[in-house]
């Protein structure tokens, strides 16, 4: 008998930087993924970028995309501050929205964009594409399996080494730069997947800034209700582990570097019993897991993902609201 025959999606992508380059790559390893319109405000780099994955057009800004292409799906994969404009353009018209982290500048945006997506009853989710990675599917299992126990504290890292340069948006406050937005945002999903939502009882947040403002380096603790601790570091100043630990009061897991896509991890239980090593390899960059879950919500008529619902999406913005505040990093009129 011949199997059910998938719907073939029509993907577009706005913003052709170096996250959309990986995304279309990943898109052809999905059978049911077709990439048929990128826009850039740059069209030579619409042109190169479309002729480099086959992909039919490209357009010099991103409303002629939104209003011509005919995608039934559009990737938001602009600059942090460009998340919002877009995802609201592309909403307004009707097209479903797969957009990068972090969702929005701040928690005001991150609401309204829940809002009218459910308001219009279009389909939006923010890639977070850690949550889709066969190796954290896994650790998600262990955890709740309730083989650990109680979690009483988890703890990750993300940093790494830029140089500096001020037009970059990694450094531009008029662009979102910064650790937690960029990288720090990953250990703050750690958090809330073990413990939360909603937001932790207890936010404390210390960070140092570059000459422009934004945050360079970033800790936090968290606590939450029933004595959980997550605890988190990210940088661009310096190469760190990219590792996690997750607590239990009967065992611990270790997960390997870079822990937020993670090949593989350990569990090790406190009864003295060896380590349990797990390995989940996959091939590509791995953005193709968020994307075919998109495709599936799509096909079952879903107004948003069950896995990254938009309020997960609405309260991650809200504490790193809180975080930015307590490191006094301000984005004005980044919005
Ligand atoms: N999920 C992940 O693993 C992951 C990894 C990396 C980045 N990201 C996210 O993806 C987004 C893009 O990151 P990226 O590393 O691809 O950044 P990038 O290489 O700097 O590209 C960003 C793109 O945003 C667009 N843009 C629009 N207005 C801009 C402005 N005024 N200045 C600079 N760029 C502007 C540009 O697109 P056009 O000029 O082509 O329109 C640019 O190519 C970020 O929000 C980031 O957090 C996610």
């Amino acid at each position: 008998m011949e199997g059910t025959k998938k719907r073939i999606f029509r993907w577009g992508i706005l913003g052709l930087g170096k996250i959309a380059h990986k995304f279309a790559t990943d898109l052809q390893r999905l059978p049911n993924a077709r990439l048929v319109a990128v826009a850039s405000t740059d069209v030579q780099r619409a042109r190169v970028f479309a002729e480099q994955y086959g992909c039919e057009q490209a357009f010099g800004s991103y409303e002629e995309l939104i209003q011509r292409a005919g995608v039934d799906v559009v990737y938001v994969a602009t600059a942090h501050t460009g998340h919002y404009s877009s995802t609201m353009d592309c909403l307004r018209s009707g097209i479903p929205v797969l957009c990068e982290k972090p969702f929005a500048m701040n928690g005001q945006q991150a609401a309204e964009m829940a809002q009218l997506a459910r308001e219009r009853g279009v389909f939006l989710m923010e890639a977070l594409w850690t949550l889709f990675i066969p190796g954290m599917e896994a650790v998600l299992e262990q955890v709740r399996s309730g083989v650990l126990g109680r979690i009483h504290s988890v703890k990750a890292d993300f940093g790494f080494y830029a140089a500096y340069k001020a037009d970059w948006r990694l450094f531009d406050p008029k662009l979102g730069g910064g650790a937690l937005l960029d990288v720090g945002i990953y250990p703050v999903l750690l958090a809330m997947l073990i413990f939360g939502p909603p937001l932790p009882s207890g936010i404390h947040t210390v960070g140092t800034r570059t000459r422009d403002g934004v945050d360079e380096t970033c800790s936090f603790i968290f606590q939450y209700e029933g004595n959980g601790l997550a605890m988190g570091h990210a940088t661009v100043a310096a190469d760190t582990p990219v590792e996690a630990w997750i607590y239990g009061e009967k065992g611990q897991i270790h997960i390997q570097p870079r822990w937020h896509h993670p090949t593989t991890f350990t569990l090790q239980m406190h009864d003295g019993s060896d380590p349990e090593e797990f390995s989940f390899p996959y091939e590509g960059w791995g953005y193709h897991f968020e994307a075919a879950h998109v495709m599936d919500c799509l096909e079952a008529g879903k107004k948003e993902s069950d896995r990254v619902p938009l309020e997960f999406s609405c309260t991650l913005s809200r504490t790193m609201d809180v975080m930015l505040a307590q490191m006094g990093v301000k984005y004005e009129g980044a919005c």
